[in-house]
Parts: C-alpha cells; structure tokens; sequence
C-alpha cells in the first residue's frame, strides 16, 4: 500500500513541477490560481457549475484561465471571445482532449464526436458528411419516416378510442425516433430487448450519463486506475453490449445478399473496410465508434427537440392549428 501512494505522489510531484515550468514560459489569461493537483475544481462544486463558471468570469473576465485538476483549461463566457475560439482560430482549439468515457465507451475514442482533431477525424468526417448524411441519402430514407410517423400517429389514435386519453407523448416520440434512427443506421427496427436485458434506450442512456457525468480521473489521470467512482467498470459494461450488438449486425450485413434494399448507415460503413492511410487504417472498431455515434448523436437530439416543439405547440393553440392546417 506504501509504494502505490509513494508512487502517486511521486507522479503528482512530477506533474506539479512541468506544469509549474511551462506555465512560467506562458502568457496565460487572468482566473483563479487553485490548489496543487486539484486545481479549481472545488470551485464548481455548486450544483450548476454553469452558474460557477458565470460568477468566476465576472469576476476574472471573458476569457478566463483555470486548472481543473491538471488539465489547463480556458472558459470563454461571451459571444465576441466564443468567435475567437470557434472561427478565427478555430484550428488550434478544434482537437478533443482524452476523455475517459469515449476511451472506454467509444472504442479507444474513434468516433467523431470524441476523436482528436487529425487526419482521421477530418477523413472520417468527411465520409460521413458526403456517404451517410448527404442530402441524397437523408432523401432516400424520406419514405421509410413518412411510414413510420404514420404508424406512431396510428398507436396514438388506437389508445385514444379505447377512451384511454392520457398519452405519454414522449414515450411515444422517443420510440418514433428510435425506429427511425436503427431503420436509418442498422437497416431494421430492433426492440428494446434485442439488444440486452437492459434495453437498447437504457443502455444508450447510462452511456450518455456515464460520458458527461464529472469524472476525477478526466482531470486527474494518473489516479484513473483506481476508478474511484467505479464508472470505469460501468463503461466498460456499456461498451461490452453494443460491441456485442454491433457485431452481431455488421456479420448480418455482411452474409446480406439483398442487393435490393436503400442501403443503410452499417452498409456504408463496412464498405470503408480496409481503407488506409500512414495514421490509420479502418477496421471493425472504428466502424462500430461511427454506428455507435450516428445512434447516439441521433436519438436523444431529436426526440428532446421534437418533445420541445410539440410542448411549445401545445403552449400555443394558434401555433397549433396552424401546423394542423398545412
Ligand atoms: C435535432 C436534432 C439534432 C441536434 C439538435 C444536433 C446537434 C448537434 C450539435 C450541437 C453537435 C456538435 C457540433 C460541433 O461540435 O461542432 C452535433 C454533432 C454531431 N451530430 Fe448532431 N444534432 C441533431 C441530429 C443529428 C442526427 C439525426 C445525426 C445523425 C444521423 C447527428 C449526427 C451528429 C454527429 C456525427 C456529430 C459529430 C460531428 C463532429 O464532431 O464532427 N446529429 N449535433
């Protein structure tokens, strides 16, 4: 037990004294100074940290320097300072930092969302933007949502002249878009207990939480071994169900001689097999962070937004009838 703690503050030393020698070469903006290792993060312990973040940079201005835990971080708090990052140097801050949730959950961080600004991320992108998500190909899937919208519009009707007048209209949006997104990704509508005994929502969900959710290790890497919120467990279970689900789907694909049917999300991934270049070269862990993403990146997005639409219809008779008119 000695030599572990000998060892972590040996690390924490060493982390301590690097930091300390390139801040003193850098010109960094005003905000507040921390502890050592720790940084500023007790300074976020509210239960927004948002609202934190908002107090500091009134206090320290637009563009603000902090430690969280080890990580360097700049927080840009008005729009002015937000263009300087995202547009005028949108190249030197366009890289994702190492990230436990997508290491363990999005295959070693190869999807888009996570994956470190490069040749990958830039090819990747790029495939996905002109093979998956042209307009030609959002086109091709136009009938299959008319379809589907009609048969959620169906259910509905059906319970309400049973004279069962409560719907829970998100229940019934969130499993619209689900059937949308797998018919559009995966080629066929799955139910929730195809997946595993969890369901494929509630999986979907707990990695969604477990990646946004505060992770000590994110800040502070060398304690990640010692998983001190057991997350990494948790992730590691989340990741074991969709490579097992994705899987089974890719090898479905592959035995698929249907040359008929639009091809989907998985068709055109499992086409890119083999490609190469010096950096990378795609196989089946990269294509399975890309389906993974499309899933994830899709689902929760649209249903939240066509939650909200329906909600503010709602606040809004004459909105409403309007929408119903054409
Ligand atoms: C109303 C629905 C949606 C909203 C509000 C939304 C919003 C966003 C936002 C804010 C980002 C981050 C952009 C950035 O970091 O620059 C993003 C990224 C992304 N979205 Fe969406 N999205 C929606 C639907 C979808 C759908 C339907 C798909 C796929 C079928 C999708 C796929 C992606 C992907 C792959 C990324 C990552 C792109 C990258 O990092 O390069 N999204 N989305």
């Amino acid at each position: 037990m000695v030599w572990i703690w000998a060892t972590i503050g040996l690390l924490a030393l060493v982390h301590i004294l690097q930091a300390w020698c390139r801040n003193k070469k850098k010109r960094l903006p005003p905000g507040p100074r921390g502890f050592p290792i720790f940084g500023s993060l007790h300074l976020l312990s509210g239960e927004f940290p948002n609202n934190d973040l908002h107090r500091l940079a009134q206090k320290y201005g637009d563009i603000m320097y902090m430690r969280l835990g080890l990580m360097p971080t700049i927080v840009v708090s008005s729009p002015q300072a937000a263009k300087l990052f995202l547009k005028t140097h949108d190249l030197v801050f366009a890289s994702r930092p190492p990230h436990e949730g997508a290491k363990y959950i999005s295959f070693g961080q190869r999807n888009l969302s996570f994956a470190e600004y490069g040749p990958y991320w830039r090819n990747m992108r790029k495939m996905c933007t002109l093979k998956l998500l042209s307009n030609h190909k959002i086109n091709s899937f136009k009938s299959m949502r008319r379809e589907e919208v009609a048969l959620c519009v169906e259910s509905i009707r059906a319970v309400a002249d049973k004279g069962h007048v409560a719907v829970d209209l998100s229940e019934n949006v969130s499993s619209l878009i689900m059937d949308m997104s797998c018919r559009m990704v995966l080629g066929k509508k799955y139910r929730d207990e195809d997946f595993d005994a969890r369901g494929f929502r509630s999986v979907i969900k707990e990695g969604v939480q477990l990646a946004g959710a505060p992770n000590l290790a994110d800040y502070i890497p060398f304690i990640a071994p010692l998983d001190l919120h057991g997350f990494t467990k948790r992730m590691k279970s989340v990741n074991k169900a969709f490579d097992v689900f994705f899987e089974k789907i890719i090898e479905e694909h592959l035995q698929s001689n249907d040359g008929e049917r639009t091809k989907d999300f998985v068709d055109v991934m499992v086409g890119f097999t083999g490609y190469e270049e010096s950096e990378y070269r795609i196989e089946r862990s990269h294509i399975k962070a890309i389906i993974l993403d499309m899933l994830v990146a899709s689902m929760d997005t649209s249903s939240t937004t066509v939650d909200y639409a329906l909600a503010e219809l709602m606040r809004h008779p004459k909105a409403m009838k309007k929408v119903q008119k054409s």
